[in-house]
């Protein structure tokens, strides 16, 4: 009998990092797979096939892996929300918490056009406070989120209860 391997069977789970008692969900054994790789860009796309989408933002570090092959995808631009620190221009600012302590994000203020349509991409959503902080940031400079794309779901975590309580399309791959 063929088995036919889904997007969560290319995941792995790091005991204990990057602190005691975190279950980390690794993607990187994902991404080197081509078969795992393009699975998973296809089926975050295809719930938005024929949906106008201007831009595609994509949080650090993996959603700029997925990110990038998505915004190839659709022909549209990619913009990245990055920690800190990191971007070079003149940026605005969003704190946020996390399973595992407070951060900064940052987008360059002028990466998006007032109404431009976004589709915001990341690989796991937990608590959905950096996914949060990047809609805050992409709205803050007039866009639109058009949707929530990512490939793993923590439900315990009440990441998507808390976008969708934000009003927002969310879809993830796997739990
Ligand atoms: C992970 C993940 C998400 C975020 C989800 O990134 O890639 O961006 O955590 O957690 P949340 O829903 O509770 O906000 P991480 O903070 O590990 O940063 P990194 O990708 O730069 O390593
Ligand atoms: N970000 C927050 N929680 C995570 C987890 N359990 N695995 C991977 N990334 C995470």
């Amino acid at each position: 009998m063929s088995t036919k391997k889904t997007v969560k069977d290319y995941i792995r789970t790091i005991v204990d990092f990057p602190q005691e008692g975190i279950l980390f969900r690794d993607v990187t054994t994902l991404f080197a797979d081509a078969r795992g790789f393009r699975m998973a860009i296809d089926q975050m796309l295809h719930p938005y096939a024929g949906q106008p989408i201007d831009k595609v933002v994509g949080l650090e570090a993996r959603g700029f892996i997925l990110g990038g092959a998505i915004a190839h995808q659709l022909s549209v631009g990619f913009v990245p929300v990055r920690k800190k620190g990191k971007l070079p221009g003149a940026t605005i600012a969003q704190e946020y918490q996390l399973e595992y302590g407070d951060a900064v994000v940052e987008i360059h203020d002028d990466a998006l056009a007032a109404g431009e349509r976004v589709l915001l991409v990341d690989d796991l959503l937990a608590t959905g406070g950096t996914a949060e902080a990047g809609i805050k940031l992409i709205e803050r400079l007039g866009a639109e989120v058009v949707g929530c794309a990512f490939i793993i779901d923590l439900p315990d975590l009440g990441g998507r209860t808390r976008l969708e309580g934000l009003g927002m399309d969310v879809h993830c791959l796997c739990a």
